[in-house]
């Protein structure tokens, strides 16, 4: 017979605590645990069979297969899967508010359904009639996309008991609740139970199943990052508003790499796959004005090129200030310190802003040689030539070093129409691709002898 269970609740974060104590350990608050008897409950979802008694096997005996793959029509979304979803898999879509997370899902389901395949999509945020109508503004669906308005974790247990979804939806995983629990929806014991309970039924049934969850930019209101170590794939969903620019990155993956990206732009109707993020990132470059340089950076796998602009200009108060956009901030004060130093240029009484266009966020070196450029183009007030890329990671001794997948990079350059292209020493082997001039970068003097004196 199932057994009574105690637990001892925090009121401030919701979490969960096995005996009582003065404190709560997860957030802090003196004096907040509360004690709640939970109802007597089976200690599986309704869908899984009674525990069998323990096996292991000799491992050329297990079946590896992972089943056919359900193709999900978006290509990018495929591509960052590792060629679609596996039955029974769990994935959790990650970002912040507004960032298009629930545009994605749909559009998963309106594509899945359209291959006559069910797809229950849950809303625990919207009704269906809301659903229903940015459907048939972003696309069309297929007669299979189901729709569930509620948040009751009993009730899509049941619906998906009753329809049998080829794939399962929901949107958000903070919005459902489960009853069992006394801490309210979006708490982390709520979140965290609901979703096991979901990837049990989802695993045992065999339906892939993709939740939605919010996180916020430093990722404390985490009811999924708790998720994150429970699922077989987190796809974070990154982008700046204001920016149409978003990018699928897969922040784990069980059945694919980690390292595809997929590239999409926000529109009016929807998210469009992008086929040429690069075209996109330059169409609005400005490059012949001082304070603009050309990066070839890597996102994941793929070559993509982005404009930086950097603006150099008297500390307006006392200390100088530092404001990256898109750039990490301990980098754009290290190149800073590393120009003065190397250089002998007074940035130490400068203001530097400096930004990607496009809300893309650098992530690693590869457009540290960029950078210094732009910001040496700026303090001297002249303008780079407008048809050469950077690529390269400067040290703290002013050097260039190469940075992996140059020529891929070099590739994507030639493609758009640049003709030349700074790199450190020895990063590709042979010549760059036709007609591109490779000029070698050693160091940060170099950089300035040929383009800024
Ligand atoms: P949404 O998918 O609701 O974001 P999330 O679920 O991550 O909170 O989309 C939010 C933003 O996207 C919203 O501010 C409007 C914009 N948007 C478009 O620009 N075009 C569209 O077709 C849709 C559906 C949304
Ligand atoms: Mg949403």
């Amino acid at each position: 017979m199932a057994k009574t269970r105690t637990q001892f609740m925090c009121l401030e974060c919701g979490t969960a605590h096995e005996r009582h104590m003065g404190r709560c350990p997860d957030c802090g608050t003196f004096n907040s645990l509360k004690e709640h008897r939970l109802a007597p409950q089976p200690s599986q979802p309704r869908t899984i069979r009674q525990s069998s008694p323990p096996v292991a096997v000799p491992i050329e005996q297990v079946d590896a297969s992972e089943g056919d793959r359900i193709v999900t029509g978006l290509s990018e979304v495929d591509r960052v899967l590792g060629g679609g979803l596996v039955p029974g898999c769990g994935l959790l879509i990650s970002g912040e508010p507004g960032i298009g997370k629930s545009t994605l899902l749909l559009q998963i389901a309106q594509t899945v359904s359209r291959q006559g395949k069910r797809f229950l999509y849950v809303t625990g945020e919207e009704s269906a009639a809301q659903v229903r109508l940015r459907s048939d503004r972003i696309g069309a669906a297929g007669s299979e996309l189901w729709l569930h308005s509620g948040c009751d974790l009993g009730s899509i247990e049941e619906l998906i008991d009753q329809n049998q979804p080829v794939v399962v939806g929901i949107d958000s995983i903070q919005t459902i609740c489960w009853d069992q629990i006394p801490a309210g929806a979006g708490g982390v014991t709520q979140v965290r139970e609901v979703a096991s309970r979901l990837l049990a039924m989802a695993r045992n049934v065999g339906f892939p199943i993709l939740m939605v969850g919010h996180v916020t930019k430093d990722g404390t209101v985490a009811g999924p990052r708790t998720l994150e170590h429970m699922v077989d794939a987190v796809l974070q969903f990154e982008g700046e508003r204001g920016h149409s620019l978003r990018i699928l990155r897969a922040l784990k993956n069980r059945f694919g790499s980690t390292e595809e990206v997929g590239i999409f732009e926000m529109c009016a109707d929807g998210l469009k796959e992008v086929d040429n993020p690069s075209g996109l990132l330059l169409s609005s470059r400005h490059g012949s004005s001082p304070g603009s340089a050309t990066a070839a950076i890597l996102e994941g796998t793929r070559p993509l090129l982005v404009e930086i602009q950097a603006l150099v200009t008297p500390a307006a108060h006392g200390a100088p200030a530092r404001k990256p956009s898109g750039i990490d901030a301990g980098r754009l004060s290290m190149l800073a310190a590393v120009l003065e130093k190397r250089l002998g240029i007074p940035l130490g009484d400068c203001d530097i802003h400096a930004n990607v266009v496009g809300g893309v966020k650098l992530k690693g070196t590869a457009a540290d040689l960029a950078l210094a450029a732009a910001i040496l183009s700026s303090f001297h007030d002249r303008s780079l030539p407008k048809d050469v890329i950077f690529a390269g990671e400067v040290g703290l001794l002013g050097e260039v070093r190469p940075v992996p997948g140059t020529r891929q990079r070099l590739e994507e350059a030639s493609r758009l129409g640049f003709h030349s292209a700074c790199v450190a020493p020895g990063s590709i082997d042979g010549s760059g691709p036709e007609g591109m001039r490779i000029h070698e970068i050693e160091e940060l003097q170099t950089l300035a002898a040929r383009f800024i004196q």
